[in-house]
């Protein structure tokens, strides 16, 4: 049975609670291993989607997420460093499964559509919203155990993905959608 808290009155809980062997700071350090897979994966993943991309928005929105996916691998790395574990990552079944579909949506859209670039952008923006709602819950579970600076990086990260996913809804709405509204069928 898993040792409880010590803890009984509510009042009492604030940041920094959590022991150094709690069971929430190993899942914690677990989660972190499954969104630096994750963004690991993004990185390789997103040039493919920007060569399939026929919008110059969108590519050059998709070689921006790019560099800076590099960069939420670098931070990440940092977290781990901070909390004086090794870097590892460790497969994220959810992001495996959005970049399979990624990958899919290459494959049934013809190239040089806007309906391609239409499935690229919801397919790039499933991925966004797994990593806002990750990193979002992640630095708050930071603040909990007492982790501000890592709260801070994670924080970082999470505007950034923000950033990304409302631009890729701009860049939807301003012409990608509306062209390939117009597209048909070939024979
Ligand atoms: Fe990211």
């Amino acid at each position: 049975m898993a040792k409880q808290s010590t803890k009984q009155n509510n009042n009492n809980y604030a940041p920094g609670i959590a022991s150094e062997d709690s069971m929430l700071k190993s899942f914690f350090e677990d989660e972190l291993k499954d969104i630096y897979w994750a963004e690991k994966n993004i990185v390789k993943t997103l040039p493919k989607m920007r060569k399939a991309a026929t919008s110059q928005k969108l590519q050059q929105a998709f070689a921006d997420h790019e560099q800076q996916s590099q960069g939420h691998v670098e931070r990440l790395e940092q977290v781990f460093e901070i909390l004086g574990k090794k870097a590892q990552a460790k497969k994220c079944d959810a992001m495996a499964g959005s970049i399979e579909e990624g990958k899919g949506i290459i494959e049934e859209t013809e190239k040089g559509t806007a309906t391609r670039d239409v499935g690229l952008i919801l397919a790039a923006q499933k991925v966004e919203h797994y990593e806002i709602s990750t990193y979002g819950g992640l630095a708050q579970l930071a603040t909990t155990l007492g982790l501000e600076d890592v709260a801070n990086l994670l924080k970082q990260t999470l505007e950034e993905e923000k950033q990304t996913d409302q631009l890729l809804t701009e860049i939807a709405e301003s012409d990608v959608n509306y062209e390939a509204a117009m597209e048909t069928e070939e024979e």
